[in-house]
């Protein structure tokens, strides 16, 4: 183990408080302050103007609802000149990821000069909401039905957001760090801790560390008072309001390994052996020079993350003197015998280890630090796409925005594993983090479920997409959002992509845009150099100046073709032939679930119009997965062109799940209609298509639209198969509608002159020849009950833990009946609770939190949540007008 550099850091008041607290205290904790939190809106009487991060330029008119791929637009200048602002204050909370030194930012020798009775620690927040986090202070609504705000979900998430809490420090703490590790706060933060501002950080998808040390009083009363300040016209989508992601304390010793502080990488992995190259920097916060000792131990991880058996690997110990507040990176290498690789399933399973470092200090261990990992090798190549661990891996990824539907951008773990269930079900193996870092533990269900990453940290860089979006704070903050990005994330062996940006406006600006994408590629491989860069281009041509910005040919619609353009993968990959292309957005199909609309286009892929795919009057897109928004196209057509092109290593689609905000092309909507599955979780036809291309080995037909067409009789009613086969034969009530095979460059087979009759479709698909998959559909009688089916029913008798409960509408043989919308009212007996309800519709304005709301197409959910600490049985009841209700137990353990 060597040191490879050291350097003093400022010290400044640390020390000062430091040397009168000299006893350094015992080792690291990590304390999550979720609950009890104070919580309400605005700011006190005139006190906004002093509270401001910085000046920001008026808003004439609202951008919601510009379409998607807009051209991004250059950005007004601000000048606070004497106006008063915090940013001074704010800058330095950044300044560990400002890797020039000289441009690191003091903070002013004045305290900013306030009167806000909300800072002070006196104050009685007592009549304040009282509020446990992750919270979202606009999901509950309600909807605002008029005005431009489709585009961000119709949700009021701007405003100002105040959060205080008593944080309880004893005596015991004096002589240690303690730092406020902040996952997510939407957005502007600033913090006060006993009334004194402490730093905060504009950014909403980042997490972020502030030192509380000098401000904290150990054994006494301590007040963190935490102001949010969300910008109407910052997003194109629904960003949440509100800290929505966890909050720690977290205590070290004086002496400890910093924030993110390790880095591993695995520079040699083979059969027999991995070498495992370990980074550690340690910070010394105290007055006084420090010798320690730090050694590495590593061991193994189970699948849920739990550590199994003794350390199968080390780096021995090395001692080093760390500077009074001075800070030192220890490097070492570890060998590990016969390594367990990580790797996607179904061909390969994502095998964890653990890296836990040991400083001692005269013996005694100050400091014990975590570092989870994996052992791959991924290698991105020109012609065969990705290898992981020597073995093809042809992207099959979605894009999903950070929401949970119902629950808002307040993060669940559950409720986002169970997203990736159900996309890992239809056989996605990729995600792209469109577009921003998500929340950290996804990228622990990442890396425990062997779903590839792209970590992406930026929708726009200096030209602006909305008036107040983080154009505003990017000459400012770029490096430092970049850079933690990174630290953060760079140990998780699911990311294998880093992405500076989202179809940035540089695109239009030749060389000038292009020095920022080579800025941005540098911080990063400045910070991990072991993965490659890309960004997302739906504009830049490959001739342009950005696309050689980055490593890797990462287009948006481009490969398929936008509108009447050629699709360009060859374009690319003419001009780029050592670099890897893949489609990081493909299709953008559009449709709500359930609602087959007539005619049906005989095309690949269609607009959305008023004569075919939309209904103007109800805002609902058809059904039938063929209709696109005006930039993109169906699944079909993307598949065309990627298949054209065996070079391409595959896609992302526009989006694994329906998500709040960009209504495309309805703006009088809410959410989105560009998901496989809904946003209440259903999956929509467009599920089965893509799993029958994504599991070929999966036995599958699956028959599109539902059978119960009262009015229809004689009419043409077109009937698709998504089938694994390569051949089917349809029958409408034991009549063959003929046997089809798919062609080249299709993916479903159709019989559109089929005219409805009611009775059965059946489907029967053949592979090379032999029966593969059979179903069929039935036309169902009129709704006679209600059936309800939990997706798990024992949870955990923890206050957070979910089920989410499907109720069908049916009829008296139990079929579900396919356009019920009948008014369904869920109550709940027992120690759960009703959270939210939702079906999926992307019109619908009842607020989530409503108990009762319609069916959408024959279904709805509802989410019951766990009361913290009550066991015992929770039964969930469903009733309706004229129906039969249904009820179903739940246990809370
Ligand atoms: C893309 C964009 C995405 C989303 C999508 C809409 O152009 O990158 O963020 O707006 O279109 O379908």
């Amino acid at each position: 183990m060597k040191i490879i550099s050291m350097h003093c850091r400022a010290l400044a008041l640390v020390l000062l408080w430091a040397c009168a607290h000299a006893a350094s205290a015992g080792p690291r904790e990590r304390i999550l302050i979720n609950s009890g939190w104070r919580f309400t809106m605005g700011d006190p009487p005139g006190t906004s103007d002093a509270l401001r991060y910085d000046v920001r330029p008026a808003v004439r008119a609202s951008e919601d609802g510009k379409a998607a791929d807009a051209v991004p637009q250059a950005a007004q200048q601000m000048q606070a000149g004497q106006a008063p602002v915090l940013k001074p204050w704010i800058l330095p909370s950044g300044n560990a990821f400002v890797r020039d030194r000289a441009r690191r930012h003091r903070r002013p020798a004045q305290e900013p000069r306030l009167d806000v009775p909300y800072l002070s620690p006196a104050y009685d927040d007592s009549a304040w909401t009282r509020v446990d986090l992750p919270h979202d202070w606009a999901i509950a609504g309600p909807f605002l039905e008029k005005g431009p705000y489709g585009g961000v979900g119709r949700l009021p998430s701007w405003g100002i957001g105040w959060y205080r809490k008593r944080l309880d420090i004893p005596a015991s703490d004096a002589g240690r760090s303690i730092f406020l590790d902040v996952d997510g706060a939407m957005s502007y933060a600033a913090v006060w801790l006993n009334g004194r501002l402490v730093g905060g950080w504009p950014y909403g998808y980042n997490s972020w560390r502030l030192d509380l040390t000098p401000y904290i009083v150990p054994g006494g009363e301590n007040t963190l008072a935490i102001r949010l300040d969300n910008p109407p016209e910052s997003s194109r989508w629904y960003p949440g309001g509100g800290i929505y992601r966890n909050v720690w304390l977290t205590k070290t010793a004086a002496v400890h390994v910093a924030h993110w502080g390790t880095h591993v990488r695995t520079p040699q992995v083979g059969k027999a052996l991995a070498q495992v190259a370990l980074e550690v920097a340690l910070d010394n916060d105290s007055a006084a020079s420090a010798v320690v000792e730090v050694a590495t131990s590593i061991f193994v991880l189970d699948e849920r993350g739990g550590r199994v058996g003794g350390a199968v690997a080390s780096i021995t110990a090395e001692s080093l003197r760390l500077a009074a507040g001075g800070s030192a990176v220890v490097t070492g290498t570890a060998t590990v015998a016969n390594p367990r690789l990580w790797g996607p399933p179904p061909t390969q399973r994502p095998h964890r280890y653990v890296a836990v470092t040991s400083v001692r200090r005269g013996g005694v261990e100050i400091d014990s630090y975590e570092t989870r990992f994996g052992i791959r090798q991924v290698r991105m190549d020109p012609d065969q796409g990705m290898l992981i661990n020597g073995e093809r891996i042809t992207l099959k990824g979605v894009n999903n925005h950070h929401d949970l539907g119902a629950l808002g951008a307040a993060f669940h773990v559950r409720a986002a594993e169970r997203q990736l269930e159900m996309l890992a079900e239809m056989g996605a193996n990729a995600l792209r983090m469109s577009h921003n870092p998500p929340a950290p533990e996804l990228l622990e269900l990442t890396d425990r479920m062997g779903i590839v990453v792209i970590d992406e940290v930026f929708d726009v860089w200096e030209r602006k997409k909305t008036a107040l979006d983080t154009h505003l704070i990017f000459p400012d903050w770029h490096e430092q959002d970049l850079r933690a990005m990174v630290r953060r994330d760079r140990n998780h062996p699911s990311i294998v992509i880093w992405s500076i940006g989202n179809e940035v406006g540089e695109q239009y600006t030749g060389e000038e845009g292009a020095a920022i994408g080579r800025k941005l590629a540098a911080i990063v491989r400045e910070e991990d150099s072991a993965r490659p860069t890309m960004t997302a281009m739906n504009y830049a041509r490959a001739h342009m100046p950005l696309p050689s910005t980055v490593d890797l040919v990462s287009v948006n619609y481009q490969g398929a073709g936008i509108r009447s353009n050629p699709g360009r993968f060859p374009e690319f990959r003419a001009r780029f032939p050592d670099k890897m292309i893949f489609s990081s957005e493909s299709a953008s199909a559009l449709s709500s679930r359930g609602e087959y609309q007539f005619p049906v286009t005989g095309a690949l892929t269609a607009p959305v119009r008023p004569d075919a795919g939309g209904d103007w009057t109800t805002h609902q897109v058809s059904a039938y997965e063929l209709y696109a928004s005006d930039f993109g196209t169906s699944a079909d057509r993307a598949w065309a062109a990627q298949d054209q092109y065996p070079y391409v290593a595959g896609e992302f689609v526009w989006s694994g799940w329906d998500y709040l905000g960009e209504p495309t092309p309805f703006y009088d909507a809410r959410s989105s209609y560009s998901g496989i599955i809904d946003l209440a979780g259903f999956r929509k036809d467009r599920f089965y298509l893509y799993q029958a291309r994504w599991r070929p080995d999966l036995p599958l037909a699956h028959i599109l639209p539902h059978w119960t067409w009262p009015g229809r009789e004689g009419k043409f009613t077109p009937v698709h198969v998504f089938t694994s086969g390569d051949e089917a034969e349809l029958f409408i009530n034991g009549k063959s509608q003929g046997r089809k095979k798919r062609a080249e460059y299709e993916y479903r087979l159709r019989w559109d002159l089929v005219k409805y009759e009611p009775g059965e479709v059946r489907v029967v698909a053949y592979r090379q020849g032999r029966q593969w998959a059979t179903s069929s559909v039935r036309t169902t009688g009129d709704a006679t009950g209600l059936a309800l089916a939990p997706d798990r029913s024992r949870i955990a008798a923890d206050g957070a833990d979910l089920s989410f409960v499907t109720l069908r509408v049916t009829d008296k043989h139990g079929n579900t009946v396919p356009m019920a919308k009948n008014i369904v009212k869920f109550s709940i007996e027992g120690p759960g609770e009703i959270v939210a309800t939702d079906n999926g519709d992307p019109t619908s304005f009842v607020p989530f939190p409503s108990p009762e709301r319609p069916a959408l197409n024959g279904l709805c959910l509802a989410i019951v949540r766990s009361k913290p600490g009550r066991k015992g049985t929770i039964t969930v009841r469903a009733e309706s007008p004229a129906l039969q209700g249904a009820n179903v137990t739940l246990q809370a353990h």
